[in-house]
């Protein structure tokens, strides 16, 4: 919420339509797609846009809830309604005041030609994941670090939500899988074909080069700062490197200075990494920028990936269905971690959900 009742910026608001980023990809695909193509529904009181805003950055208690008239699309834009969408860490980011972009609402507004076919008959939380974790993943193991069957990848963060996607996606592609991960995530990262390393007891360059001698040729790292340099130091020589996160400017969910002087100092002298006669590689993923970038790269794996979902080849974790309303409790699920894959915010209530369980 704006305190001065005009359009809210990207720092001030969970959900401004006109800078929404990563997570629009999951709203305008959920909602443009309603099943069979038809139409969406509009619930009588979704006339008006319920939606997350933050005065002052903040812990979860800095989120406020608003309801407006509903937003109005700007020249090349359309209005979405939203169904389902994914909560992560962008959005804590946000929270935080660090920009990225995300939303929490009912409705938003987007450029039209984001918008990609979602097949008919989804369950609307399972398709927000694919669109934004499982294109993430997708994108960082065979656009960016080109990995090949039988290559070894380490992925930090492996029970969390795109770190489950990338081994239900490295598992396909006939990767050798290891993860990082609390205790909590030992179970999860073992079911879904990896060997888990426990990084609050482990030291994981270590326990890397006991499991496979001279390293992975893969490792993706959404954590940086002083994990990314020893995540370059897991590589075999040849090793690709590809970084794609935040994670590590946050402490218990809460932003840190130190934490971020930390980060780009970190991720600075990593990328120096680039230089040395080692034949690793370092680059940094976005998938937003990619999207932007490669347009025609993102509908084609959007639909690759609704398609193994159709066949249940991939099966998206929903760690929690929630409420828009009770947003601030995905937020402080996030800060005290352990959740296993990824939450999923329910903007409309009545729309066809499978409930149950989810994997
Ligand atoms: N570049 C992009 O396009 C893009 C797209 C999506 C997400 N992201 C970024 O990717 C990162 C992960 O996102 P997410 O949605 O998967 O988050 P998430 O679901 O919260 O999972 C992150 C996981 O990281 C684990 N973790 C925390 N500290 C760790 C450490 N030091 N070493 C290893 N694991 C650690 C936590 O596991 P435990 O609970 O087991 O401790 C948590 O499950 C975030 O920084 C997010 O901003 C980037």
């Amino acid at each position: 919420m704006n305190p001065t009742g005009s359009t809210p910026n990207a720092a001030e608001s969970l959900n401004a339509g006109r800078c929404c980023d990563e997570h629009c990809h999951t709203t305008k695909q959920e909602t443009t797609l309603a099943p069979g193509g038809t139409p969406a529904r509009e619930p009588e009181r979704a006339r008006r846009n319920r939606r997350w805003v933050v005065p002052d950055y903040g812990g979860p208690e800095a989120m406020t809830f608003a309801e407006e008239p509903l937003p109005e699309p700007g020249p090349g834009e359309v209005r979405v309604r939203v169904v389902a969408a994914g909560v992560g860490y962008p959005d804590v980011l946000i929270r935080e005041g660090i920009p990225v972009y995300g939303s929490h609402a009912d409705y938003i507004c987007v450029p039209d030609w984001w918008l990609v076919p979602v097949p008919a008959g989804l369950d609307p939380a399972e398709a927000a994941i694919v669109v934004f974790n499982y294109v993430t993943a997708y994108q960082m193991l065979h656009r960016t670090a080109c990995a090949r069957k039988g290559e070894r990848l380490l992925v930090h963060g492996a029970g969390g939500g795109v770190g489950t996607a990338v081994l239900e996606l490295g598992r396909l592609a006939g990767l050798e899988l290891y993860g990082t991960g609390s205790r909590e995530h030992r179970e999860v990262i073992s079911a879904l074909g990896a060997r888990p390393i426990d990084y609050t007891k482990e030291d994981f360059v270590t326990r890397v080069r006991e499991l496979t001698g001279d390293g992975v040729d893969v490792a993706l790292d959404g954590i940086g700062g002083k994990v990314a340099l020893r995540s370059y130091r897991a590589l075999r020589r040849g090793g690709r490197l590809v970084m794609f996160g935040h994670y590590g400017t946050l402490v218990q969910g809460r932003k840190s200075t130190r934490a971020i002087a930390l980060f780009y100092l970190s991720g600075a002298l990593t990328f120096a990494g680039n230089v040395l006669p080692n034949r690793k590689s370092v680059r940094a993923f976005r998938v937003a920028k990619l999207r932007d970038r490669k347009p025609e790269w993102f509908r084609e794996d959007a639909a690759s990936l609704f398609q193994l979902l159709m066949e249940r080849k991939i099966k998206p974790i929903v760690a929690e269905r929630i409420p828009l309303v009770e947003a601030r409790r995905a937020h402080e699920n996030l800060g005290r971690g352990g959740v296993t894959g990824k939450q999923v915010l329910i903007c409309d209530e009545e729309a066809p959900v499978r409930t149950g369980a989810t994997r």
